[in-house]
């Protein structure tokens, strides 16, 4: 059974801690526990996910199943049962898409970092292959699902006519009858709906690159759900950096999203690092940033994580335990943990500075050195430092 730390109130945890109760063990071989909407045509990938964030966190996988189909709803499933589900049976409710340009969440639930990146994917049967909608003959007939983002595409392009359908279900299969020559849809409907599924090969799917057809996968949580929602994304990592994360989406994810690695691309060319004392690790965050965030961390995460970071309710942040080689840590996945989920009783309160100055002073209690450019909110997440204890 997981503690649930964040159904504590603050002071009932002090409390609890003070008195030396059980709490101060991590919470070991704690389940992940999950809901998977069986109407998503991405389940099977979701499920995939979790028995390996279960194993690589050596524990079990519950899952709860539910149809989120939301049959006699006009926009379909009623976003406000995420909360009740995820209020009674399961800490993370998976396979939720949102919009890669302006990510909407259903009101009163966070998301964790997005898993995978699955996109509106043009369909053509193999042989008429098309790999944009520009390329596609004058006066092509192309299916669309009802309310779909592809909706918008056929004003800039009027070489195509839409054709409507209520169901992507239906949009595919006028492609598959040759009503029509060609089809968009959510790749993982696709690859669900298209005859032969996973290894269809008579037709040709190529994302498109149109307005809001990008989108991320992401794992919805209440207020009880962060200290869950923090070891999925530091599985998900760990996965990703180990390549297993890209095997588990295929095929219906075109990549596993890493807005890290991304953001890292896009930045503009970091600060020169000031090399350090040994010449191995590059200096990240100032004294002064340091010097800030050990008040801050005073203040905001000590009653969990210990004065000296060496763990009570959560677990130790400095050591051979938390930065280990094995933990195969990054200072952004990390931050992006702290930044997000963290303080566990109140996610991502705290203004973004102190964020900053807290991670500095995570990582110079890990034997990271100081030197003379600021750590930066965006500069932090984006880093694909490796975070590894140097201490003694
Ligand atoms: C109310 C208790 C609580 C507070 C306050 C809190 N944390 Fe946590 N934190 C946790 C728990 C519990 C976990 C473990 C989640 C898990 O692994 O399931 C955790 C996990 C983490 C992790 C991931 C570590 C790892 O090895 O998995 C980091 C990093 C972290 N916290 C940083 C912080 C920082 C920084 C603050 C202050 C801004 C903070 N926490 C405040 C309870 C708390």
């Amino acid at each position: 059974m997981r503690m649930n730390i964040a159904r504590l109130s603050r002071r009932a945890l002090v409390c609890a801690v003070a008195a030396g109760a059980v709490l101060a063990a991590r919470p070991a071989g704690a389940t992940v526990s999950v809901c998977i909407d069986s109407s998503n045509p991405a389940h099977a990938m979701d499920r995939r996910v979790v028995q390996a964030v279960a194993h690589q966190q050596g524990t079990d996988a519950a899952i709860y199943t539910f149809d989120g189909s939301g049959a006699g709803d006009d926009d379909g499933f009623d976003v406000r049962k995420f909360s009740t589900l995820a209020a009674s049976r399961c800490a993370l409710v998976l396979g939720f898409p949102v919009d890669a340009t302006h990510g909407a969440v259903p009101e009163g639930m966070r998301a964790t970092a997005p898993y995978a990146r699955m996109g509106f994917v043009l369909v053509t049967p193999r042989g008429h292959e098309a790999e944009t909608l520009a390329a596609l003959p004058s006066g092509t007939d192309v299916a669309v699902t009802y309310l779909t983002a592809p909706n918008l595409y056929f004003v800039k392009h009027p070489n195509v006519h839409a054709d409507i359908y209520p169901t992507d279900a239906q949009t595919i299969a006028s492609v598959v009858h040759r009503t029509d020559r060609a089809a968009m849809v959510w790749r993982a409907s696709a690859v669900a709906y298209l005859p032969g599924g996973e290894k269809a090969r008579d037709y040709c799917m190529h994302a498109l690159s149109e307005p809001h057809a990008d989108w991320d996968v992401v794992a919805l949580y209440g207020p009880q759900g962060a200290a869950a929602a923090a070891s999925f994304q530091k599985s998900i990592a760990a996965l990703r950096r180990s390549g297993q994360l890209a095997a588990l989406l295929r095929p219906y994810a075109m990549s596993p999203a890493n807005p890290i690695v991304l953001a890292a691309a896009e930045a503009p060319a970091a600060a020169p690092a000031t090399p350090a004392a040994g010449g191995a690790k590059p200096a990240l965050f100032t004294a002064a940033q340091a010097d800030a965030g050990k008040k801050a961390y005073a203040d905001n995460c000590a009653q969990c994580h210990g004065d000296n970071l060496e763990g009570m309710a959560g677990p130790a942040l400095k050591g051979k335990n938390f930065a280990s080689p094995k933990a195969n840590f990054h200072v952004g996945d990390v931050f992006t943990i702290v930044s997000q989920n963290m303080p566990a009783t109140q996610p991502a309160s705290l203004p973004h500075d102190v964020y900053v100055n807290i991670m500095a002073f995570l990582l110079q209690q890990n034997g990271m050195p100081a030197g003379s450019a600021e750590l930066t909110f965006d500069g932090a997440k984006s880093s694909t430092v490796p975070l590894v204890y140097s201490g003694d």
